[in-house]
């Protein structure tokens, strides 16, 4: 099985720990997390699948929408057959159909290096315009 590096572990370990008297309340929800394979939104999708392997009784479902444009797919592969984390590769900007309740949406598909949002600035614009649309609708 892959596995995320020591550094990323680390931090989820100190991540938990600081939050987990909070963390009982999301035991069993349904997240949308767009921008899953970048820098906040890959912590969210390992912190999460933290606690269903670890802490919770009753799982966390995940989905992901990714299209990475700036993310790479190696961040979040080990988590590609997870049977609780869906990792739908597509375009937030496009209208994404997702079936069931979301108890939470974390919109985290936005470029934030400069680098990538001089070379993609409409892409940058839409994502945040058009796709948080789309995950709110
Ligand atoms: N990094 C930080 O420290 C920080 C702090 C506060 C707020 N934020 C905000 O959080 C958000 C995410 O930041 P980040 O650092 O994780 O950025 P990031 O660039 O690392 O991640 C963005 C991810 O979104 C994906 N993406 C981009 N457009 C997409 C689209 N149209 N459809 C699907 N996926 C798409 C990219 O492939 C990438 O994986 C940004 O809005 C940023 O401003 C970041």
């Amino acid at each position: 099985m892959l596995k995320v590096s020591s550094i990323i572990s680390e931090d989820i370990q100190i991540i938990y720990n600081d939050l987990k008297d909070s963390l009982t309340e999301i035991e069993g929800s349904t997240w949308l997390i767009s921008g899953g394979g970048g820098f906040l939104g890959s912590y969210f999708l390992d912190l999460l699948n933290y606690c269903n392997e670890k802490v919770f009784h009753n799982p966390c479902k995940v989905i992901c929408i990714e299209n990475f444009l700036s993310g790479t797919p190696e961040r979040i592969k080990h988590l590609q057959n997870n049977q609780h984390i869906q990792i739908i590769k597509t375009d937030i900007v496009k209208p994404i159909e997702v079936y069931g309740d979301i108890d939470y949406i974390v919109h985290a598909a936005s470029i934030a290096s400069p680098s990538f949002y001089r070379k993609y600035p409409i892409e940058t614009i839409e994502a945040n315009v058009l796709g948080l649309k789309n995950l709110l609708d």
